[in-house]
């Protein structure tokens, strides 16, 4: 310690800059954009910005990068233009960063980055006004809201308020987010995209990079509510609620085109999920080539969900025809994913308004509304033993108005590799859910010992890595 203590001293005169403290003035109605981002150049380096208790119009898009160890405090709220022609052409024109499906509003890069936003639910938000394009299905330049392209960051209690599509991305690492909270959903609930729908509303996705906790979400979207996708690796998502049309706590999808996408260790954990299309979510294009590894969704609540847990590795663009042939014979191979204490009732309806495809997106065959786990594995998994040990433990998911005996699954034994059975947790068929012993092969415990094991001694390297960077 004592030499870690000298080291940094030593550091210290080379890199320090005074610290500043900057407040970000606000006009009214004038575009603050500008205020804002003379904010983030005078304190860009070990400072404290801070937004008055007030609505700040950020009519431009907004880079701020290069950002080191400073912490913002959002007091107050950061509106889009209620405008969709004037978000359209901003967006057209804007140099922003394109993020992973489309550009951000607000870019934000750096290390040791924390924005707080306030405990008082009207201030620390980001309004999209977002609804008014629901309503009409404009689907075109659209702004994805915010990217967090940041190594060690911090984001607390933010709102995110009718945004217009895709919420927070975050491609950083080492990030915590805690109490997020999203409200995208149509003022009336309406499901319908003819009348209003808010498509593509994704509340928080990762792709790229490691080690991010969401600890507190609460939210109404219309589509995936946490969305780990490629390169997600060492991520929990825990203690949140998820209402509306959300489809899921999502892995993927992974694997569109051929591509060789991963995702590895991800834990969620204690989640409601009301009225949403799908509680836990796997999804893998047909055709692909990567892997997802290390799995677990555990402590779910489901209040009238569609389907309780979806597999599925044959995913599909069903608006452009039928299943193609998968003539790549490859999957995304899926290994190790556990579905965990379960619990709740199924829906009546299986659909939303993302529903614009004959069949649906959602489509499998033989789904209704009393399926609370449907296996949908790649046919040629078993000669490429492209499913493992998947593990299904403590299910109690019942269909609106019946009892648990009427609950179903699909499941195509034949999709099974050899010995998966012993280990699955239920019957895999087309029928009645009927848990059965997971029978542990011998010699399983030890090896998730030496599993940890490894773990420990490669943590221990990580530290003592970073401290000689220091
Ligand atoms: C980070 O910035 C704050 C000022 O906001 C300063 O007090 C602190 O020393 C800085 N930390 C480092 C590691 O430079
Ligand atoms: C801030 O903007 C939001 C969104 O338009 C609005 O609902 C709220 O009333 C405004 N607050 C103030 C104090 O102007
Ligand atoms: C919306 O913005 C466009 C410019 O992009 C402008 O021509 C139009 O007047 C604005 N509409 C309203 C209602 O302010
Ligand atoms: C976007 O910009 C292109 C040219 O750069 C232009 O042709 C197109 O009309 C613009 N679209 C909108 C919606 O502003
Ligand atoms: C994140 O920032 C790094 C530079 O630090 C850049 O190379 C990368 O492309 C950025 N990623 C995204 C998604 O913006
Ligand atoms: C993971 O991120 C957290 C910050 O959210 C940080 O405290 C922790 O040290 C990181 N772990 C590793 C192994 O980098
Ligand atoms: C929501 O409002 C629209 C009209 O704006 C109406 O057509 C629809 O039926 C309403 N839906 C519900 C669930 O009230
Ligand atoms: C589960 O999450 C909810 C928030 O959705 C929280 O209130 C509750 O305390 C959490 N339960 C546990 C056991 O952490
Ligand atoms: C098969 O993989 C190739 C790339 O190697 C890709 O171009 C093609 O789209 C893939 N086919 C399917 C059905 O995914
Ligand atoms: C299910 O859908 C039908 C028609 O699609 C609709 O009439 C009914 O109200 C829906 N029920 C629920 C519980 O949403
Ligand atoms: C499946 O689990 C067994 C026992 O836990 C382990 O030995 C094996 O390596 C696992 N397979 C994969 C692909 O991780």
């Amino acid at each position: 310690m004592l030499r870690l203590s000298s080291l940094l001293l030593l550091s210290l005169p080379i890199t320090r800059v005074l610290s500043a403290e900057c407040t970000v003035s606000h006009s009214g109605s004038e575009d603050d954009s500008p205020a804002i981002l003379k904010a983030f150049s005078d304190c860009q380096v070990d400072s404290v910005i801070t937004f008055q208790q007030a609505n700040y119009s950020a009519f431009t898009p907004i880079s701020l990068t290069g950002l080191k160890n400073v912490t913002v405090h959002l007091n107050g709220n950061l509106l889009l233009p209620n405008n969709i022609s004037r978000v359209q052409h901003e967006i057209n024109v804007t140099n922003n960063q394109p993020s992973t499906y489309a550009t951000p509003w607000f870019y934000f890069q750096g290390e040791d980055v924390s924005i707080v936003g306030s405990d008082d639910m009207e201030w620390g938000a980001f309004h999209g006004f977002g609804e008014q394009w629901w309503n009409i299905g404009n689907r075109i330049l659209r702004p994805q809201l915010a990217t967090f392209n940041v190594t060690n960051g911090l984001l607390r209690k933010l709102k995110v308020v009718k945004p217009i599509a895709w919420g927070w991305n975050l491609p950083g690492k080492n990030l915590r987010v805690e109490d997020h909270f999203v409200d995208a959903a149509p003022h009336n609930g309406t499901r319908d995209n003819t009348v209003s729908f808010p498509f593509n509303t994704d509340g928080i996705f990762y792709p790229l990079e490691s080690n991010i906790t969401v600890d507190g979400y609460y939210g109404h979207n219309g589509d995936d509510c946490i969305s780990v996708i490629n390169g997600g690796k060492d991520i929990v998502a825990q203690n949140g609620y998820c209402g509306f049309c959300s489809h899921g706590l999502s892995i993927g999808s992974l694997g569109k085109g051929g591509a060789v996408q991963t995702v590895q260790n991800v834990l969620f954990k204690n989640w409601t999920m009301d009225g949403a299309v799908y509680g836990a979510r796997f999804k893998s294009w047909t055709g692909g080539r990567g892997f997802a590894d290390n799995v677990k969704w555990e402590d779910i609540t489901l209040v009238g969900v569609s389907t309780g847990i979806l597999v599925t590795q044959n995913y599909y663009d069903q608006d452009k025809g039928g299943r193609p042939e998968n003539t790549n014979s490859s999957s995304t191979k899926v290994s190790n994913f556990e579905f965990k204490n379960f619990k709740g009732s199924l829906a009546a309806n299986w659909t939303d308004g993302t529903c614009i495809s004959d069949p649906c997106w959602n489509y499998v065959p033989g789904i209704d509304n009393t399926k609370a786990i449907i296996f949908d594995l790649y046919p040629e998994t078993v000669g490429l033993l492209l499913a493992l040990n998947l593990t299904v433990e403590n299910i109690d998911i019942h269909p609106q108005n019946l009892d648990s005996d009427k609950t179903t699954v699909l499941c195509d034994p034949s999709t099974l590799v050899s010995g998966e059975q012993m280990t699955l947790g239920f019957e895999c068929q087309d029928g009645p859910y009927r848990a059965t012993d997971i029978k542990l092969p011998s010699g399983a415990l030890g090896s998730v010992a030496e599993r940890r094991n490894i773990f420990v001694v490669l943590s221990s390297i990580f530290i003592a890595s970073l401290m000689l960077c220091i």
